[in-house]
């Protein structure tokens, strides 16, 4: 039970389709269970990304410490529609994707996060993210903005992404880019995977999300961050 003001300071809500759970066998073999997070597990997630918010390479202190807001809002109920998918690779967490609806027809995306490199789950989970607004919440469009070179390589030039600098995207940065639902269904073939259903079993294996090992991200850092992990 909520009191009067907190009701007020809570944001409206749009209903939202669920994103189904999918599969995607990884370049090295291993199999990733793409599925969406639920607000219980918000400080598990929490967790396990804070100390990448130390990590200053690749922009990830960056896009970490802004995800952490991010998902803390929605547990908190101060962000409107937003929602979160997960990749995980025998239980641990390999990449975090979120964004949010900002109306019916146009959705935010907000970040990915890769958090076991070299066989694209970023990408993979960023095609999940554009997969869900277009495929499951039927939107129009989606706005986007890099904040790394290696997001702008793999979102902008990738698919091609369309510019839509009329748009101030909500991370308050560069202008924004769009995915269009043309865009999106013409990537698909090359950018889209994945197999629907999840057997149970492999499902299962998902929860609870587990910490990867953070060492092939301890090799590219200061001291500093391994004192915090
Ligand atoms: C952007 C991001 C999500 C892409 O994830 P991804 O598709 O899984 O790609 P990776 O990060 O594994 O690899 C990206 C590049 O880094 C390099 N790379 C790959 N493995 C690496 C490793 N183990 N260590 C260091 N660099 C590596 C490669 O050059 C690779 O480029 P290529 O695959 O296009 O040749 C991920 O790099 C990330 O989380 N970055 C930090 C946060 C960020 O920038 N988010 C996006 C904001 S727009």
């Amino acid at each position: 039970m909520i009191d009067e003001l907190e009701a007020m300071l809570r944001p409206p809500v749009l209903e939202m389709a669920p994103y189904p759970p999918k599969s995607i066998v990884l370049a090295n073999g291993q199999t990733m269970v793409v599925r969406q997070a639920s607000i219980d597990e918000v400080d598990a997630m929490l967790r396990i990304i804070q100390p990448v918010t130390w990590l200053n390479r690749d922009f990830y202190d960056i896009v970490s410490a802004r995800l952490f807001a991010e998902l803390l809002g929605w547990k908190k109920y101060r962000v409107r529609n937003e929602y979160c998918l997960v990749g995980t690779v025998n239980g641990e967490l390999a990449g975090i994707v979120n964004g949010r609806m900002f109306d019916e027809q146009h959705g935010v995306s907000y970040h990915t996060l890769a958090l076991k490199r070299g066989v694209r789950v970023g990408a993979h989970l960023f095609a999940a993210k554009m997969e869900h607004h277009i495929e499951y919440l039927k939107q129009d469009e989606v706005w986007i903005v890099a904040e790394s070179p290696i997001g702008h390589r793999r979102w902008m030039i990738e698919y091609p992404l369309q510019t839509k600098f009329e748009v101030q995207h909500e991370l308050g940065g560069a202008p924004s880019w769009v995915l269009t639902r043309d865009t999106y269904f013409k990537a698909k073939p090359r950018l889209v995977t994945g197999t629907r259903p999840v057997p149970p079993e492999l499902l299962a294996t998902s929860y609870p999300i587990r910490e990867p090992d953070l060492q092939t991200m301890l090799v590219q850092i200061e001291d500093t961050l391994e004192a915090r992990i």
